[in-house]
């Protein structure tokens, strides 16, 4: 939450940092701002709503300079307004922050400055921390850096700031915990950023701040200390990332760029890992660790949101293929409550941004009470990803669209793998019955394709339904999970109230809403409970609900009941989410640009939240 950028070196900095804000918008848009630093000179320009209102008031002003910080927001203390934008100036004036995450302890410390004297001019924690930092530096009469340091030690919470000074005419001072840093090596420049893309234009060359660390950087260099002022020498790692991945590519919106490109991503995510012709799964963090894996007590996953409902999926699938017990947590809570966490147990995390601040913390949990950590992570090199002792990367390269639509397939095929590998090296599936998942999974890419061609049907299906006030989603066994999914992804997308439910569990309340102004929407693909979802069906419609069902080519019976229904091709009841998931973000994304709404931008959301 919050995207942060900042450059310093010889080229103009606003246009780089215009730019870096435009692709880290998806990390929260409800104000924008940039400080730039010339000549002693420190200019600050901040607008509530999106970058491209900052842009527009940025016409005529003073942009000229080579070193500069920007930021756009995601509101956690004080409501949404140019008041409250980043950056803050320190009531001297003498320097600008820009911030993203929460100071928990910062009530108290405003208390004290308040006492002191200090006026604040916004509602919110990152001006607090600025004049904590400006006030420590009067006192000691110190460097800059080590007011820093000094009030970094002293406060609690989540922080990534990128500091300037009008006397340090080409540094920025930076500084993490919890919240992601990445800094890019240029030639005589440094950029950097919440995450690499606004970098990877400029250079591939860059370092992953880590927390407690503290950046200096100049054009020409750049130096890391630890907060007890030792030096540490900066790891640089390339980035395997292209332009193009982080563009829209001649489509409309991220989302629907990001739904369509799910045969390549699948494609990517099982290429070299999966062979069905040798009957081979190849995955490293598995196989090193297959003892940990295959001799796990009890499997906890912990996500959030979308990859939460990956992991339910996974619970379904790994219980089945592999006899392992599993629990599903959400990070949220499993943080403050006081599991039990034994040897012999294995920690599942799943994450799209590898950012989540409440996975983050979760894990730490867990580890500290000395869990193997296993991530299925889509950003490479993010927190998680290095939190985790072993783990496998889903390869769906960057998602920006707010609702996360590639990744979660790219989780799901993972998965399957991870858990195809630990039953196979455990004995615990046959022969015929791997044989037969991989040829499955194999087959993905090419039946999801075959979905995203028929894609029309659910822009008339939206079109019909847009004006609900309400839906269901309903699955049973493998497809509850998508249930929620579809219900998640409707809400975030279309602001319109959905609910998923296990298809059976409808009549132990929800069942009250059906009447004849409801969509429900069935999952209802042929497999073990398909029979008995078809009773659920006639449910509704008995009462006059708007059946809209996902079901199976050739389902005559499904078909005949719906009101109007979707044809998926054939495929294993486990292998089914990948494939009855994209409808329904089909359908989400329709109703939403139907209803006139920025999809890739949906109210209140961001998307790496960042903050507990
Ligand atoms: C929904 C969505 C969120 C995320 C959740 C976890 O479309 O994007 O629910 O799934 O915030 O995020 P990650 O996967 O980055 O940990």
């Amino acid at each position: 939450m919050c995207g942060i950028v900042g450059y310093t070196g010889s080229r103009q900095a606003y246009p780089v940092i215009l730019k870096g804000l435009k692709r880290l918008e998806y990390r929260g848009y409800d104000s924008s701002g940039v400080a730039l630093l010339k000549n002693g000179e420190l200019n600050v320009y901040k607008k509530k709503g999106k970058v491209a209102e900052l842009e527009e008031f940025m016409i005529g002003k003073n942009i000229d300079a080579q070193i500069g910080i920007g930021h756009t927001r995601w509101a956690t203390h004080g409501e949404p307004s140019d008041r409250n934008a980043h950056p803050h100036h320190s009531a001297n004036g003498k320097i600008a922050m820009i911030h993203n995450g929460i100071i928990e302890n910062y009530a108290l410390i405003k208390q004290d400055l308040v006492k002191k004297g200090y006026q604040f001019t916004s509602d919110t924690d990152t001006e607090v921390l600025l004049n904590f930092i400006e006030d420590i530096q009067t006192n000691n009469a110190c460097s800059l850096e080590e007011a820093i340091r000094i009030a970094l030690k002293r406060v609690t919470g989540a922080y990534c700031i990128l500091i300037i000074e009008k006397d340090n005419p080409d540094t920025i001072i930076a500084a993490r915990k919890g919240s992601p840093l990445v800094i890019g090596i240029g030639k005589g420049e440094h950029f950097l950023a919440s995450d690499a893309s606004p970098i990877i234009e400029y250079t591939k060359e860059v370092v992953y701040v880590n927390d407690y660390e503290l950046a200096i950087v100049k054009p020409d260099e750049l130096i890391l200390k630890n907060l007890g002022n030792e030096k540490i020498t900066p790891y640089v790692t390339k980035l395997d990332m292209e332009l193009a991945a982080i563009e829209k590519g001649g489509y409309e919106h991220f989302m629907i760029k990001e739904i369509f490109e799910q045969p390549s991503t699948i494609f990517d995510c099982l290429r070299g890992r999966l062979d069905a012709k040798e009957g081979l799964i190849k995955m490293s963090g598995v196989d090193e660790n297959i003892e940990h894996l295959m001799n796990a007590n009890r499997i906890i996953i912990i996500a959030c949101g979308t990859s939460w409902h990956a992991g339910l999926v996974a619970e379904y699938i790994i219980e089945e293929l592999c006899r392992i017990p599993v629990e599903v947590e959400y990070a949220s809570e499993f943080r403050y409550r006081n599991p039990i966490i034994n040897k012999g147990d294995v920690i599942i995390a799943i994450s799209q941004s590898g950012e989540t601040a409440d996975t983050i913390v979760a894990l730490e949990k867990a580890k500290d009470n000395g869990a193997f950590i296993f991530g299925v992570v889509n950003a490479v090199g993010s927190s998680i990803a290095r939190i985790s002792n072993a783990g496998a990367y889903t390869h769906a390269g960057p998602e920006i669209g707010v609702a996360s639509t590639k990744a979660f397939t790219g989780q799901l095929a993972v998965l399957m793998m991870v858990a195809l590998d630990i039953a196979k090296h455990k004995g615990s599936i046959t022969e015929e019955k791997y044989a037969e998942l991989l040829n499955e999974l194999e087959s993905v890419p090419e039946k999801v394709d075959a979905i995203l061609k028929n894609a029309d049907q659910l822009k008339a299906i939206a079109e019909k339904y847009k004006s609900a006030s309400d839906f269901l989603f309903l699955g049973r066994g493998y497809n509850f999970p998508v249930a929620l999914e579809g219900a998640l992804k409707l809400k975030e997308i279309s602001y319109i109230h959905a609910e998923g439910y296990p298809a059976a569990e409808m009549k132990h309340g929800p069942i009250a809403l059906v009447d004849e102004n409801l969509p429900v929407v069935f999952i209802a693909t042929k497999d073990l409970y398909h029979e008995k979802i078809i009773s659920n069906m006639q449910e509704i419609k008995a009462r006059k609900g708007k059946i809209i069902s996902i079901i199976t080519e050739g389902d005559n019976v499904s078909s005949e009941i719906s009101n109007d229904y979707f044809c998926i091709p054939a495929t294993d009841e486990l292998i089914a989410p990948i494939l009855t998931v994209i409808p329904l973000q089909l359908l989400s994304y329709y109703v939403g640009i139907a209803k006139g709404i920025d999809v890739d931008k949906p109210r209140n959301l961001a998307k790496s939240v960042t903050v507990e």
